[in-house]
């Protein structure tokens, strides 16, 4: 059992508190975000709910879910232990200003959880690689370690794709709804469909993304015609380009 305090309970300090619930730590949120913390105190019996400083001397992994602008005002202020291990999942900061804004703190790693992770096993970026994260996320999650600074921010970068992704599952129910009439039917079809294939590329045995590629890019086929359609449209190099366009904001070279 560990003791585990979430600065910023937010969107994703809920759903990193709803992973490991069960899990018998003793868990302490920020009193403020007070909707959030509300519920989770209702939904979690245990759960304790306090101001900043009290999470941070009742924890001994502190976990920082704040936006990185407001994290800057409202940790300096704040006084953390040498003993202690501080998990940031902020966006926009590194390991370094982590360094300085939580001495004497030294154990420090960022990861990227994403809201599936209550799912179980979707992957857990983190830099550097972290015993106490593995400990206390490695049995809900696939932590997947990056090897620098620059790694951790281009994977957050990468995470970008997800609602452009959403966005073409939305369009294509969309149209085929025009035939059903059913949008939600179309689009709980449609992401089943993806989730198949995606299950086949990360599961055990998993063939390669050209294998399954292969499979489906039949000369003339339906899914050739309709991905020739969109390569000649641009999208991909759209898809370059705005991944670039993420590199000033998260610090990667142009
Ligand atoms: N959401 C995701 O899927 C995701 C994934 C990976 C990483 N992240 C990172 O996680 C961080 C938080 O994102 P989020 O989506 O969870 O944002 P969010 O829902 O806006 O949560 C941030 C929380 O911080 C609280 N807060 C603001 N000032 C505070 C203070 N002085 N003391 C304590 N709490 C304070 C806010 O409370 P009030 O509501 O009271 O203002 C808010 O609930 C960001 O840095 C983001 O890059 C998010």
């Amino acid at each position: 059992m560990a003791r585990i305090g979430f600065l910023g309970t937010g969107e994703i300090a809920s759903v990193m508190v709803r992973t490991i619930a069960a899990d018998g730590h003793k868990i302490t949120v920020s009193q403020r975000s007070e909707a959030v913390s509300a519920a989770l105190a209702q939904a979690h019996p245990g759960l304790q709910r306090a101001d900043n400083q009290a999470v941070l001397d009742n924890s001994d992994i502190v976990v920082l879910c704040l936006l990185a602008d407001r994290a800057r005002e409202v940790l300096s202020g704040l006084s953390f232990r040498p003993d202690q291990t501080v998990i940031s999942v902020m966006a926009r900061m590194s390991v370094a200003e982590l360094a300085g804004l939580c001495a004497p703190a030294t154990d420090i790693c960022v990861a990227i959880p994403l809201p599936p992770m209550p799912l179980g096993g979707t992957p857990l970026a983190a830099f550097p690689d972290n015993a106490r994260l593995r400990e206390i996320f490695g049995p809900h999650a696939q932590i997947h370690p990056c090897r620098s600074e620059q790694d951790i921010a281009a994977h957050f970068a990468a995470t970008g794709v997800l609602l452009p992704l959403l966005d073409q599952i939305d369009v294509a129910a969309g149209w085929l709804a025009g035939f059903t009439g059913d949008h939600a039917g179309a689009a709980s079809y449609l992401a089943g469909l993806i989730g198949g294939y995606c299950e086949l590329l990360t599961g055990k045995d998993a063939p390669g993304l050209s294998e399954l590629r292969a499979g489906l890019g039949t000369e003339g086929g339906l899914n050739q015609t309709l991905s020739k359609a969109l390569k000649d449209a641009g999208t991909h190099e759209a898809l370059k380009d705005g991944l670039d366009g993420l590199r000033p904001g998260l610090g990667l070279p142009a």
